[in-house]
């Protein structure tokens, strides 16, 4: 078991297998070319397979696959198989945009991954295209139901929010949404977007800069349209999200609320970009090789000490002056 010099225990590593994206959201990444990594950069599954074993070995068995977008990296099957079999692991997920899940959700649960949470900002055909610049709404709610039916549970969806260029708050959105959790069992998260953070902040001139962020308690009082929102313990969950639902409903409306309700003091998060680098926060730029050591024949107790390294160098809690100047198709969200 590791603890960071906060005196928190880390038990959650979510891992990026790609920085790449099949869509361009408007929020995170620029318009124009974007900076990859080299591919010999990206670390193969066996180097993730051998740190997941380690992160397991010391009790970190809550495993997240990110991206860019995971699915885009080919054999990701091949990848969740392997890391289904390690020893000690408690909880295997994949975040995803939900674009390429429909034909992959099947094999994906007899690989052994466990649950999904899709990214999903709207349920209006022409908001999403624009938001992702080109994407389609379709593949994504077909994805939405492959995971249903293949038993990947619970499906949440994650919902940012803001009000987009002509300045509308997305009120259909949210009732929308609340309707699909009354509905259907799923886990719908509104989630607190965080303008001052990654690419966005060196790329002027980009749609978002039309976007206004909207907070939890704002959604709150559009919900409360719908019904009364009863606290609710919460499908299995290792992140920060706190939830509610409506009397009798299938679902939940969960929020996460980094501007306001930080939740640092309970963060149990490493992260390993996809050319890893592990990363204490999301929103700052410390971070501890492993690839390098990995491919220079580092031992697996020294592997230990570099996740020891990574855990002291945690901040309390996340400082703007400290914000990250890293992507979040890098970083994995
Ligand atoms: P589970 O609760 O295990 O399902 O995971 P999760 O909700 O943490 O995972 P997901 O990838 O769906 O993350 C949802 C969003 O929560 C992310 O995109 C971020 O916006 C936010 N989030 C997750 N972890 C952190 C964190 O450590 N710090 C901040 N500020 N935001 C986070
Ligand atoms: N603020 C909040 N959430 C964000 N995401 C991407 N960028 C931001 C941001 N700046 C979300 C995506 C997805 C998850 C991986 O991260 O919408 O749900
Ligand atoms: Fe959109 Fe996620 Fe791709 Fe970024 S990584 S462009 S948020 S789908």
């Amino acid at each position: 078991m590791i603890f960071d010099s906060h005196g928190r225990c880390i038990r959650y590593l979510r891992i990026s297998v790609t920085d790449r994206c099949n869509l361009r959201c408007i929020y995170c990444m620029s318009e124009r070319r974007i900076c990859l990594s080299d591919l010999e950069h990206i670390l193969t599954y066996e180097e993730i397979e051998r740190v997941v074993r380690i992160a397991t070995s010391l009790e970190i068995g809550f495993i997240r696959l990110t991206g860019g977008e995971p699915l885009v990296r080919r054999e990701v099957c091949s990848l969740v198989k392997r890391l289904s079999r390690i020893p000690g692991l408690t909880d295997l997920s994949l975040t995803t945009n939900g674009t390429l899940l429909e034909p992959l959700a099947s094999s994906l649960q007899k690989a052994g991954l466990k649950r999904v949470n899709i990214s999903l900002d709207t349920l209006d055909e022409g908001r999403f295209s624009c938001l992702t610049r080109g994407g389609d709404l379709s593949c994504v709610r077909a994805g939405i139901y492959a995971a249903l039916n293949a038993g990947l549970e619970p499906v949440k969806i994650n919902v940012v929010l803001f009000a987009d260029e002509n300045g509308e708050p997305p009120e259909n959105d949210i009732l929308g949404f609340a309707e699909m959790s009354r509905n259907l069992p799923l886990h719908v998260r509104f989630i607190e977007w965080m303008p001052a953070f990654g690419e966005y902040q060196h790329n002027g001139g980009d749609g978002r800069d039309a976007m206004k962020p909207l907070s939890e308690n704002w959604a709150k009082k559009v919900l409360s349209r719908l019904g009364k929102l009863y606290p609710y313990s919460g499908p299995v969950s290792g992140g920060p999200a706190r939830y509610f639902r409506y009397a009798g409903a299938a679902g939940s409306i969960g929020f996460i609320a980094p501007l306001s309700a930080p939740f640092c003091g309970e963060c149990s998060r490493l992260r390993l970009t996809s050319t890893g680098k592990l990363r204490s926060c999301l929103l700052h730029d410390g971070e501890v090789d492993l690839r390098r050591p990995m491919r220079n024949g580092a031992t697996d107790a020294e592997i230990v000490a570099l996740f020891l390294r990574a855990a002291q160098q945690k901040p309390a809690s996340y400082s703007p002056e400290a914000a990250s100047s890293a992507s979040m198709s890098w970083i994995g969200g």
